[in-house]
């Protein structure tokens, strides 16, 4: 190799390995070990097509990514026989393909979704031309239900699309579903259709003992989730998961590439299938289930870090998602703390250490220059 070329990925390397501890505010776990995999890389595979259908395209994983896929629907709680899904680009392609699926549904449906959507939504909205109404949302980040209510009820002639958070970004926060199918139930809306944005806590709620509302016998249509998030991995990926029967009205067949084309994208990441497949196997559901754990521990422990030390933190339970005041600019960037408005947030992914906690909270006990909102009075909303 080049020295040049040498010295400039060593740089690149050292930095990352000097970021990545410090790697606390995005939900990107960065506990994994891929090596195995590695071999793999000599190969131009593509998982293009529907991975339940033939492909001419041979140097392909589709095999794999089927199993993960199902793996996804025991999780969802969506029997294999029903289930139709395909592994993403991460979340926002997931909700694209969930909000895509409702609006060919319904065409003229309206999609009802909450101040604290992930920003990619309002975008894939657009992108769809989909008709749309942003619901308020209550200081804990959930949809407000009265609102939600009362807007339905206006436009009640019309199907409802619910875009549903299950875990939204900045709060953690989960929208009940129930209650929302229960909002649907009062106003006898028949025509309706619930995508669910389970991005983070796709990964989280299976595997607690005691989880909010989710999944398809919870009356969710369609339901994205990340893989690079709680699962982890060096490529951003994840899933979008449906029933069949929906699927059925957007295939069409493709002779070029012998493919049933049901995807967004055409050629498709074959490596990250692998990955997710790789590390389903190599730590089994309840190696999940102790990893998720873990989480959580660390995130009450992180709440209670703060608390003690004066700082209004709190969470949602079954959420690792931490919010606290917004701490000082040179913080943020330390830490690489997500903050919006006067808010921040850690997310105790697996690789955040209780010492990683530790020194973020006395960092932000001792800031030189807080921003505005940490001298104000802070009143957690839960
Ligand atoms: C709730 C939620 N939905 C969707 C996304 C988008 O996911 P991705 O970055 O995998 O596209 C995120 C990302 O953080 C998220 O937090």
């Amino acid at each position: 190799m080049d020295p040049q070329t040498q010295d400039r990925l060593d740089a690149l390397l050292r930095n990352f390995e000097e970021l990545s501890p410090r790697f606390v505010g995005y939900p990107c776990n960065q506990d994994f070990d891929y090596t195995a995999l590695v071999p793999f890389l000599r190969y131009c595979i593509n998982n293009l097509g529907d991975p339940f259908h033939d492909s001419n395209f041979q140097l392909n994983t589709h095999k794999i990514e089927r199993e993960v896929v199902l793996i996804f629907a025991d999780l969802m709680r969506l029997s294999r026989e029903r289930a139709w899904g395909y592994l993403t680009s991460g979340g926002t392609e997931g909700n694209m393909y969930g909000l895509y699926i409702g609006r060919e549904i319904f065409p003229n449906g309206v999609v009802y979704f909450s101040q604290d959507t992930h920003y990619s939504v309002v975008k894939i909205l657009r992108v769809l031309k989909a008709r749309n109404i942003m619901i308020k949302s209550q200081d804990n980040g959930e949809i407000d239900y009265d609102d939600l209510y009362e807007t339905i009820r206006i436009n009640r002639d019309s199907p409802a699309i619910i875009m549903a958070n299950i875990g939204t970004t900045m709060k953690g926060a989960i929208d009940d579903v129930d209650r929302i199918r229960g909002i649907l139930d009062d106003l006898a809306v028949t025509d309706s259709y619930i995508h669910a944005d389970a991005a983070l806590s796709g990964m989280i709620l299976p595997f607690v003992d005691e989880p909010q509302p989710y999944g398809f016998d919870h009356g969710f249509d369609s339901v994205a989730i990340s893989g690079h998030k709680m699962i982890g991995s060096p490529l951003p990926c994840g899933a979008a998961l449906t029933k069949k029967e929906y699927v059925a009205r957007v295939a069409r067949s493709i002779e070029y590439v012998g493919v049933l084309d049901t995807t967004l994208t055409g050629s498709r990441n074959a490596l990250t299938p692998l990955m997710m497949w790789y590390a389903f196997q190599e730590r089994g559901l309840d190696g999940f289930k102790s990893v998720v754990q873990g989480c959580l521990d660390t995130a009450e422990y992180a709440v209670t870090r703060f608390q003690d030390s004066g700082i209004p933190a709190w969470r949602h339970e079954n959420s690792v998602t931490v919010v606290f005041p917004k701490p000082s600019p040179e913080i943020i960037r330390k830490w690489q703390l997500a903050s919006y408005g006067d808010i921040a947030h850690a997310i105790t992914m697996p690789h955040i250490t209780r010492q990683t906690i530790d020194q973020v909270v006395d960092d932000c006990v001792n800031q030189d220059s807080p921003s505005p909102s940490w001298r104000s009075n802070h009143h957690p909303p839960i």
